[in-house]
Protein backbone atom coordinates (compact mmCIF):
# COMPACT_ATOMS: atom_id res chain seq x y z
CA UNK A 1 0.00 0.00 0.00
CA UNK A 2 1.30 3.35 -0.87
CA UNK A 3 1.10 5.87 2.02
CA UNK A 4 1.45 9.51 0.94
CA UNK A 5 4.05 11.65 2.59
CA UNK A 6 1.91 14.41 3.96
CA UNK A 7 -0.33 11.47 5.01
CA UNK A 8 2.24 9.95 7.22
CA UNK A 9 2.96 13.92 8.40
CA UNK A 10 -0.44 14.45 9.68
CA UNK A 11 -0.83 10.48 10.83
CA UNK A 12 2.58 11.42 12.84
CA UNK A 13 0.67 14.63 14.18
CA UNK A 14 -2.12 13.51 15.31
CA UNK A 15 -0.33 10.42 17.31
CA UNK A 16 1.78 12.74 18.77
CA UNK A 17 -1.28 15.04 19.90
CA UNK A 18 -2.68 11.97 21.58
CA UNK A 19 0.09 11.32 23.23
CA UNK A 20 0.96 14.92 24.42
CA UNK A 21 -3.08 14.83 25.43
CA UNK A 22 -2.52 11.74 27.93
CA UNK A 23 0.71 12.90 29.18
CA UNK A 24 -0.73 16.53 30.59
CA UNK A 25 -3.85 14.40 32.41
CA UNK A 26 -1.16 12.20 33.61
CA UNK A 27 0.74 14.57 34.88
CA UNK A 28 -2.00 16.52 36.06
CA UNK A 29 -3.19 14.09 38.38
CA UNK A 30 0.03 12.55 38.95
CA UNK A 31 2.55 15.17 39.26
CA UNK A 32 0.17 17.90 40.54
CA UNK A 33 -2.46 16.01 42.31
CA UNK A 34 -5.33 17.03 40.58
CA UNK A 35 -8.47 14.92 41.46
CA UNK A 36 -11.90 14.64 43.21
CA UNK A 37 -12.60 15.41 46.76
CA UNK A 38 -11.00 12.19 48.79
CA UNK A 39 -13.18 11.13 51.74
CA UNK A 40 -10.17 11.63 54.18
CA UNK A 41 -12.46 14.27 55.63
CA UNK A 42 -14.77 11.94 56.35
CA UNK A 43 -18.68 12.15 56.73
CA UNK A 44 -20.78 14.26 58.44
CA UNK A 45 -24.94 14.98 58.13
CA UNK A 46 -25.30 18.04 56.40
CA UNK A 47 -28.62 18.65 58.50
CA UNK A 48 -26.69 18.68 61.61
CA UNK A 49 -24.24 21.36 60.44
CA UNK A 50 -27.87 23.75 59.24
CA UNK A 51 -28.80 23.19 62.70
CA UNK A 52 -25.37 23.53 64.33
CA UNK A 53 -25.89 20.15 66.45
CA UNK A 54 -23.20 18.22 65.01
CA UNK A 55 -21.17 17.62 67.84
CA UNK A 56 -17.95 18.89 66.16
CA UNK A 57 -16.32 21.69 65.71
CA UNK A 58 -17.88 22.74 62.87
CA UNK A 59 -20.90 23.96 65.55
CA UNK A 60 -18.32 26.92 65.82
CA UNK A 61 -16.53 27.14 63.00
CA UNK A 62 -13.05 29.06 62.72
CA UNK A 63 -9.38 28.27 63.31
CA UNK A 64 -8.65 26.07 66.03
CA UNK A 65 -4.90 24.24 66.84
CA UNK A 66 -5.28 20.54 67.03
CA UNK A 67 -2.09 18.80 67.81
CA UNK A 68 -0.10 21.73 67.08
CA UNK A 69 -1.59 22.38 63.54
CA UNK A 70 -3.61 25.13 62.36
CA UNK A 71 -6.78 23.97 61.46
CA UNK A 72 -9.52 26.03 60.16
CA UNK A 73 -13.33 24.91 59.92
CA UNK A 74 -15.50 26.59 57.53
CA UNK A 75 -18.88 26.14 56.55
CA UNK A 76 -20.34 26.68 53.37
CA UNK A 77 -24.22 27.62 52.73
CA UNK A 78 -26.16 29.74 50.48
CA UNK A 79 -24.50 32.42 50.25
CA UNK A 80 -22.01 32.47 52.35
CA UNK A 81 -18.73 31.18 54.10
CA UNK A 82 -18.33 31.24 57.71
CA UNK A 83 -16.12 32.25 58.89
CA UNK A 84 -14.60 33.89 55.47
CA UNK A 85 -17.64 36.39 54.25
CA UNK A 86 -17.83 39.98 54.86
CA UNK A 87 -16.20 41.28 58.51
CA UNK A 88 -15.08 37.64 59.72
CA UNK A 89 -12.24 36.92 57.18
CA UNK A 90 -10.72 34.08 57.91
CA UNK A 91 -7.20 34.80 59.81
CA UNK A 92 -4.45 32.37 59.56
CA UNK A 93 -0.46 32.74 60.10
CA UNK A 94 1.90 32.67 57.44
CA UNK A 95 4.36 30.31 57.12
CA UNK A 96 2.13 28.23 59.05
CA UNK A 97 0.62 24.66 57.85
CA UNK A 98 -2.90 25.27 57.46
CA UNK A 99 -5.30 22.44 57.00
CA UNK A 100 -9.00 23.85 55.61
CA UNK A 101 -11.96 21.50 56.95
CA UNK A 102 -15.09 22.83 55.13
CA UNK A 103 -18.60 21.55 54.73
CA UNK A 104 -21.69 22.86 53.22
CA UNK A 105 -24.95 23.11 54.99
CA UNK A 106 -27.35 23.04 52.05
CA UNK A 107 -26.08 22.58 48.36
CA UNK A 108 -22.92 22.22 46.10
CA UNK A 109 -20.55 24.88 46.82
CA UNK A 110 -16.54 25.73 46.02
CA UNK A 111 -14.12 26.63 47.92
CA UNK A 112 -11.22 28.45 45.87
CA UNK A 113 -8.70 30.74 47.48
CA UNK A 114 -7.64 32.76 44.75
CA UNK A 115 -3.76 32.87 43.56
CA UNK A 116 -3.32 29.82 45.54
CA UNK A 117 -3.84 25.83 44.45
CA UNK A 118 -6.20 25.69 47.19
CA UNK A 119 -9.02 24.70 45.27
CA UNK A 120 -12.27 22.28 46.22
CA UNK A 121 -15.37 21.31 45.91
CA UNK A 122 -17.90 21.71 48.97
CA UNK A 123 -20.20 18.74 48.98
CA UNK A 124 -23.26 18.43 51.76
CA UNK A 125 -22.99 15.26 53.82
CA UNK A 126 -18.78 15.43 53.38
CA UNK A 127 -15.66 16.93 54.93
CA UNK A 128 -13.78 18.22 52.14
CA UNK A 129 -9.97 18.66 53.63
CA UNK A 130 -7.00 21.01 52.10
CA UNK A 131 -3.85 21.73 53.64
CA UNK A 132 -1.70 24.90 52.17
CA UNK A 133 0.93 27.16 53.70
CA UNK A 134 1.12 30.62 53.15
CA UNK A 135 4.65 32.47 52.55
CA UNK A 136 3.19 35.96 51.96
CA UNK A 137 1.21 37.85 54.25
CA UNK A 138 -1.55 39.63 52.76
CA UNK A 139 -5.47 39.23 52.19
CA UNK A 140 -6.46 36.58 49.49
CA UNK A 141 -9.88 36.18 47.83
CA UNK A 142 -11.86 33.03 48.44
CA UNK A 143 -14.74 32.80 46.27
CA UNK A 144 -17.37 29.73 45.69
CA UNK A 145 -17.07 28.59 42.10
CA UNK A 146 -19.46 25.92 41.87
CA UNK A 147 -23.33 27.25 41.02
CA UNK A 148 -25.15 27.20 44.04
CA UNK A 149 -28.18 29.17 43.48
CA UNK A 150 -29.54 32.72 42.52
CA UNK A 151 -27.16 34.90 44.47
CA UNK A 152 -23.87 32.24 43.50
CA UNK A 153 -22.32 35.28 42.16
CA UNK A 154 -22.25 37.15 45.02
CA UNK A 155 -20.80 34.17 47.59
CA UNK A 156 -17.03 35.38 48.21
CA UNK A 157 -14.94 36.24 51.16
CA UNK A 158 -11.01 36.50 52.09
CA UNK A 159 -8.08 34.74 54.13
CA UNK A 160 -6.01 37.41 55.67
CA UNK A 161 -2.39 35.78 56.07
CA UNK A 162 -0.88 37.64 58.80
CA UNK A 163 2.61 37.54 59.92
CA UNK A 164 3.21 34.61 62.68
CA UNK A 165 4.42 37.11 65.55
CA UNK A 166 2.07 39.04 64.93
CA UNK A 167 -0.84 36.34 64.67
CA UNK A 168 -0.07 34.73 68.26
CA UNK A 169 0.17 38.37 69.53
CA UNK A 170 -3.44 38.68 68.39
CA UNK A 171 -4.25 35.66 69.72
CA UNK A 172 -2.84 36.10 72.99
CA UNK A 173 -3.02 39.97 74.21
CA UNK A 174 -6.16 40.45 72.05
CA UNK A 175 -7.49 42.92 74.27
CA UNK A 176 -4.18 45.01 74.21
CA UNK A 177 -3.47 48.09 73.05
CA UNK A 178 -0.48 48.51 70.69
CA UNK A 179 1.49 50.29 72.70
CA UNK A 180 1.40 47.72 75.50
CA UNK A 181 1.81 44.91 72.70
CA UNK A 182 5.37 46.84 71.77
CA UNK A 183 6.37 46.96 75.34
CA UNK A 184 5.44 43.94 75.90
CA UNK A 185 7.73 43.22 72.55
CA UNK A 186 10.29 44.81 74.12
CA UNK A 187 10.26 42.77 77.44
CA UNK A 188 10.74 39.76 75.63
CA UNK A 189 13.69 40.28 74.10
CU1 LIG B 1 -21.86 28.74 46.80
CU2 LIG B 1 -21.77 29.19 44.43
Amino acid sequence: MQVHRFEKVWLGAAILLIVGFIATIAYGSVGVGVGMVGDSGGQISAEAVQNGNTGTQFDDPGVVKEDGQYVVYVVARQFQFSPGTGDTPIRVPAGENVTFRVTSADVVHGFSVVETNINTMVIPGQVSEVSARFNEPGTYGLICHEYCGAAHHTMGGSVEVVPPEEYDMQQENIDQSADDAQAQEEADQ
